[in-house]
């Protein structure tokens, strides 16, 4: 198998990027996979994330990928590389993003403001050659999902109906905002919480794999 290359991506912001983007790599590297970082948002939240990470931690290389020329560059003899994507991104950064990519992972909250600009930036990717051509495959996952996500299902059905099925749904939990702060995922420790939260990564992981 090649490097394994996935791009977390939404126009909207806020819907989770930065913490998909933070646990997917160190699911990989709790492996034991060779495994990069790159932070493609000039926010570097991923690479502050990398800088919290304790030395005893599972080692994620950190790519800094803010710059237009900087896309692509140090990704030799890797396993996998995790892109952590802008909001608000032009459709030639999107390009030059999904360029790199071999799996584009798609967060949305549970709202229907966030699904109905999540559908237009979905349609707008749809149209980029490499993805239409199915050389980047797109995998939809519902974030912060609770109680209150009641309309979750009529959203879900709608989504899969446009043709973008929903592949996962990841719950609302403090224990990502408090690895967040720690420089580390819920694939880092055995504490009850972050074992419980790691079933929903499954599909998730699965997709990427295959
Ligand atoms: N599943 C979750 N459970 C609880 N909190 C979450 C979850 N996912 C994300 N958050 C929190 O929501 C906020 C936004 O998440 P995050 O920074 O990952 O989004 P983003 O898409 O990267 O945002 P931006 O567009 O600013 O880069 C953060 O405070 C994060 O800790
Ligand atoms: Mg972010």
């Amino acid at each position: 198998m090649g490097m394994r290359r996935i791009l977390v991506l939404n126009a909207k912001g806020g819907c989770g990027k930065t913490t998909i983007a933070t646990n997917l790599a160190a699911a990989f590297a709790a492996r034991g996979e060779d495994v990069a970082l790159a932070d493609a948002d000039r926010q570097k939240s991923s690479l502050g994330w990398l800088k919290r990470r304790p030395d005893k931690s599972r080692r994620i290389m950190p790519l800094n990928w803010t710059k237009a020329g900087s896309i692509g560059a140090g990704t030799d003899d890797l396993d996998t590389i995790v892109i952590d994507g802008p909001g608000g991104l032009n459709t030639d950064h999107a390009k030059t993003l999904i360029a790199e990519a071999s799996d584009i992972v798609v967060p949305v909250l549970p709202s229907v403001f966030d699904w109905n600009a999540t559908l237009k930036f979905l349609d707008r990717i749809s149209e980029i050659k490499r993805v239409r051509k199915g050389k980047a495959d797109i995998h939809v996952i519902a974030n912060r999902v609770n109680r209150s996500s009641g309309q979750l299902a009529e959203l879900e059905q709608m989504f899969a109906a446009k043709g973008y099925p929903v592949l996962g749904r990841i719950a609302d939990r403090v224990v990502y905002a408090r690895h967040a702060c720690d420089g580390t995922s819920i694939f880092d420790t055995s504490d009850a919480r972050s074992a419980e939260a790691r079933g929903q990564w499954i599909p998730l992981l699965q997709a990427v794999d295959a």
